[in-house]
């Protein structure tokens, strides 16, 4: 039997995210017409031997309680939410919930970092993690990433032989190795007395100076990952399926693009055909089934539209993502753009963004997650945000701004946060 843990951060966490996770949990952002998480339970699910699955983190409960319900309903698998009563760090929760881990006696458990998407290899991985001729105490999921971007993660050097990890560095200085960290694990009950070794070591600290809440924080990476690396016990299973990170709403765009991609493999049924009398649609584009859209409208490439959205005549959307309640009005145009919940943009306007998606020459390249203002203090040009409950009137263009929840646009604005 195998469980898998989802560590899904809380409030303090995702702000890169903002103004999309002030309304709700960044975890729960519709990618693809379902919420980030649910494709990691997708994932999950799919692993005939995970039998409960449980998401990690500190938002309060009653926030994650309908989707965990509705998860539960849906894949027919155990899911509880475990909420952290502050900020454990990435094996500070894992820790602390080893009892509710261990119940039952899994072989292994997942580990997923929530913000990362991809097509994960679960099972693959699994097969790895368990015909390896030594047993291993943690098994990373490691993908290959351009010299320059990989110091902004985990970095592995492997034996390239046997694959086990013989030196692990968290986001280091200078270049140590192409191989990253795709926050994706399986871990062997063991990991536990490894993991309470440290937290031991960390209350003699505590006792030594005091401090309380730095010592609870256990992570992951540094605390676990860094010392285990070059004892053996430690293996690293590559994949060059597609992988990324959900740090900004620009990559929520990119991850849009890949979701919708993949599931032309594992849901066509969820894609949106082109039938007569019904709105034109160009490539990959997710409809939720109370949406209406106008059958001059013309969607996609890469385009999901949420719950009860209404997009009216003649409208043009591109690589965006359109939220539930959200109103497009006739003949306007929406391209790199988020438009958050219970919005609404006027007839013949114009929305659009910068795409920042990975460089295209360079093989391996991720995206760059692109701090908000550049070193002169400008907006770096970036896709185009609403925030929910923002009206656009008729007739204007918003071009790479930010938009806060609950404004009246007056008129037109570029390059601009608009407050
Ligand atoms: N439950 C819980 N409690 N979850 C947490 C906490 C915590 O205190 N802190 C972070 N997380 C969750 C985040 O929500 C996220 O899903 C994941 O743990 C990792 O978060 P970060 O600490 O922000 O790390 P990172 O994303 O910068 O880097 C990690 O992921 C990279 C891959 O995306 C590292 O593992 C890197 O090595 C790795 O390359
Ligand atoms: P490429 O990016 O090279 O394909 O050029 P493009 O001009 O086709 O793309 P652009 O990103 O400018 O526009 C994307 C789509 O939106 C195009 O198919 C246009 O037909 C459509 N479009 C562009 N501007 C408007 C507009 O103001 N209103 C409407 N309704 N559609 C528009």
């Amino acid at each position: 039997m195998l469980k898998a843990v989802i560590l899904i951060g809380g409030p303090q966490k995702g702000t890169r995210f903002r103004p999309l996770s002030l309304d709700l949990p960044k975890p729960l952002f519709p990618v693809a017409g379902l919420p980030m998480l649910q494709h990691h339970i997708e994932a999950c699910a799919a692993v005939p031997d995970i039998r409960e699955i449980l998401l990690l983190g500190y938002f309060p409960a009653q926030q994650l309680q309908q989707f965990v319900s509705d998860m539960i309903a849906e894949y027919k698998i155990r899911i509880r939410y475990l909420q952290e009563y502050h900020a454990l760090g990435t094996a500070g929760g894992i820790y602390h919930f080893r009892d509710q881990i261990s119940f039952g006696n899994p072989d292994a458990f997942f580990v997923l970092n929530g913000d990362v998407c991809g097509d994960f290899p679960l099972q693959q991985m699994l097969k790895f993690h368990t015909g390896l001729a030594t047993p291993s105490l943690i098994t990373i999921m490691g993908t290959e990433a351009t010299r320059q971007q990989s110091t902004m993660y985990g970095c592995i050097a492997e034996d390239k032989e046997t694959h086990q990890i013989l030196h692990y560095v968290e986001k280091p200085s200078t270049f140590v190795s192409t191989l990253i960290n795709c926050g994706v694990y399986i871990c062997s009950p063991g990991i536990f007395k490894t993991v309470k070794e440290i937290f031991n070591s960390r209350q003699d600290f505590q006792n030594s100076c005091d401090e309380r809440e730095a010592s609870e924080s256990i992570q992951l990476e540094q605390d676990i990952l860094m010392p285990i690396a070059g004892t053996g016990q430690a293996y690293v299973y590559t994949t060059d399926r597609w992988w990324s990170q959900i740090k900004t709403a620009g990559s929520a765009i990119y991850a849009n693009r890949h979701y919708l991609q993949l599931y032309l493999r594992t849901h066509p049924a969820r894609l949106t055909d082109n039938a007569p009398g019904k709105p034109k649609i160009i490539g990959d584009v997710y409809i939720h089934p109370s949406a209406t859209v106008d059958s001059s409208a013309v969607l996609g490439p890469n385009v999901s539209v949420g719950k009860n959205a209404v997009i009216g005549a003649g409208v043009r959307i591109r690589e965006s993502i359109v939220l539930g309640n959200s109103t497009i009005k006739e003949h306007s145009c929406v391209l790199y753009t988020v438009v958050g919940w219970n919005s609404t943009v006027g007839a013949w306007s114009r929305l659009e963004g910068t795409p920042c998606d990975p460089n295209p020459n360079k093989p391996f390249a991720k995206m760059d997650n692109v701090p908000l203002f550049n070193s002169e203090g400008k907006l770096n040009p970036s896709i185009t945000i609403l925030g929910c409950n923002v009206t656009v009137p008729a007739e204007v263009i918003v071009l790479n701004s930010i938009v806060l929840p609950y404004k009246d646009l007056p008129h037109s604005y570029k390059n601009e946060i608009i407050l």
